[in-house]
């Protein structure tokens, strides 16, 4: 397991549901990556993209409908984290190298989604919970 311990909490449900979910993809992936199944590796590492795009579409979706107010810079953090995604999924499909998903996911994903949640997803999160009544 990659994420052995639960993801910060944010003041949406919703979000940490999503977060969770993610947290569980990243494991199976994982999981897959330390059985060095390529096979298994190819198929999680396009439903963990996919997964990544629909997390951020959720919160850039309500963002824009109650105008947050560091929108662009939330989109910001999302879209520098899909570029990576893009060329990593390049470089996979080239060499089919299991440690460079391994290294991206230990690096670089894990360190930044802890910082993200804990930054911008939170205030994102406090300002969201005005509006959004669950
Ligand atoms: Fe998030
Ligand atoms: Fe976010």
């Amino acid at each position: 397991m990659l994420i052995t311990e639960q993801l910060p909490q944010v003041a949406l449900n919703k979000m940490n549901e999503i977060h969770n979910k993610e947290a569980e993809v990243i494991n199976e992936l994982y999981q897959a990556i330390e059985e060095k199944d390529v096979d298994k590796v190819d198929k999680l590492f396009k439903e963990f993209i996919k997964d990544v795009q629909e997390h951020f579409a959720y919160e850039q979706a309500q963002m824009e409908k109650y105008n947050f107010f560091a929108y662009p810079i939330h989109i910001s953090e999302h879209d520098m984290i899909l570029q990576q995604l893009s060329r990593l999924e390049k470089e996979w499909e080239k060499t089919k190298d299991i440690n460079l998903i391994k290294a991206y996911l230990e690096g670089e994903f894990l360190p930044w989604i802890i910082n993200h949640i804990n930054t911008m997803d939170a205030v994102t999160a406090g300002y969201l919970a005005q509006f959004i009544k669950e």
